[in-house]
């Protein structure tokens, strides 16, 4: 075990790796786990990167105690998919997409998960909690069933996506739905947990979750032959793992396994947007936004509390950070399904729409190397995809009627 830390990225104060905290109890400042360059080196030694590509392959880099308590669905090891067509469509030689729809619940969140649910193990509490876009709390719900721990769930009223929710019930999950948006259930469920010890909270606050999802720059660097690309495109919501990606990125550059950070670029929804805000005002802190509303329900998010993680992601990087429009996050969605096979939900396709976007305006050189991260599988939200798709044709059973197809 390496001797960790949790660091204050505000007022820079250290905590025990062994206290259950949330935010710095000095200043309420965001907390991360650090780690000295020469202890990842020795680590590596103890546990080199050997093997399948999973999460579990940079155990080096993952701040649990023992093995004995990991909870795990194989999650991780996910396709870097070369598009060629898609980047010829939008003026780019070289572009990836990271297919995180493919984790054993259809989305990326099962990266930190797998670490968050075994913190709790090793903390010793019988109950997780969160609230959710849908996402997390379908993550959540599996690894609690696995873990055998009570599942508390906060949804925001009417606005989590079918497959979202039916993950999140079929888990056995308790689940609320809130009469308001997901930042007020956020809140909410932050009070209980402060309140009630015997309640560990799951959302990416927890400095430890978003360790996990580390292992998605890691896995990029790997399957680029041990290369960083120039940029990786990350759609935003709470703001956690366009963060997590960046650090993974980090300590690779720190244990010597890889050279250099790519332009973390993070894309938001039109109306939820208080970080491309910042990023356009060079300000250090972001307004939230009270209403906020998109197509793309995972990141329907106004006030995102890993902000100023993101903001310093974005500028230690050299990156930036874009609005798209609900229109522009639908044309990308149906470009990435049609050109090359692969089904996004809208948040995902966020991150293509953001790039076109600034391919257009001219920000991004055509032989840069992008990866677009494609958070969530398509069939996350089926009514969406119906909705924006032709509806199938009635015709009779007959061979003539059949030769419509063009
Ligand atoms: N993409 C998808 C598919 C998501 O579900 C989320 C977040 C994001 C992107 C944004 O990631 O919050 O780290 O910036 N979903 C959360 C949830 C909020 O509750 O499932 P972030």
């Amino acid at each position: 075990m390496l001797s960790l830390k949790q660091r204050c990225i505000e007022c820079g104060k250290d905590f025990d790796i062994r206290a259950r905290l949330y935010v710095c109890p000095e200043c309420g400042g965001l907390l991360e786990i650090e780690f000295e360059g020469d202890e990842l080196r020795k680590n590596l030694k103890e546990h080199p990167l050997e093997g399948q590509i999973n999460v579990w392959k940079y155990r080096a880099f993952m701040p649990v105690a023992s093995d004995s308590k990991i909870v795990s669905l194989g999650e991780g090891g996910t396709p870097l998919v070369k598009c060629d067509r898609l980047a010829n469509e939008i003026g780019l030689k070289n572009l990836y997409i990271k297919f995180e729809g493919a984790n054993p619940t259809g989305s990326f969140k099962d990266r930190g998960m797998t670490v968050g649910v075994t913190k709790a193990l090793e903390f010793g509490v019988k109950t997780v909690a969160c609230a959710s876009t849908g996402n997390t709390s379908a993550s959540l719900a599996a690894y609690a069933a696995r873990a055998k721990l009570k599942c508390l769930v906060l949804l925001p009223e009417g606005k989590v996506a079918l497959g979202k929710l039916t993950q999140t019930l079929i888990f056995g999950a308790h689940v609320l739905a809130v009469r308001g948006n997901f930042d007020e259930a956020l809140a909410a469920v932050r009070e209980l947990c402060d309140k009630r010890g015997d309640i560990y909270l799951l959302n990416s606050i927890n400095p430890f979750r978003p360790q996990g999802q580390k292992s998605i720059g890691f896995e990029i660097a790997e399957q680029l032959g041990w290369k960083v690309p120039d940029r990786v495109v990350v759609p935003m919501g709470n703001c956690a793992n366009i963060w997590a990606i960046y650090k993974g990125f980090f300590e690779f550059d720190m244990a010597k396994v890889t050279k250099g950070i790519p332009k973390m670029t993070g894309i938001q929804a039109k109306g939820a947007m208080p970080i491309v805000n910042a990023i356009e005002n060079g300000l250090d802190r972001f307004e939230p936004i009270n209403n906020p509303e998109t197509i793309a329900t995972a990141i329907r998010i106004g006030n995102p509390v890993n902000g100023a993680k993101a903001i310093r992601a974005i500028r230690q990087s050299k990156g930036s950070a874009e609005w798209v429009s609900d229109k522009e996050i639908v044309a990308s969605q149906k470009l990435i399904a049609r050109l090359e096979g692969i089904g996004v939900e809208p948040a995902s396709a966020a991150s293509v729409a953001g790039l076109r976007k600034m391919i257009k305006l001219g920000q991004i050189k055509r032989d840069e190397v992008v990866v677009c991260v494609a958070t969530g599988h398509m069939l996350k939200d089926p009514e969406e995809a119906i909705d924006v798709s032709e509806p199938p044709m009635e015709v009779p059973g007959t061979v003539e009627s059949l030769e419509t197809l063009k």
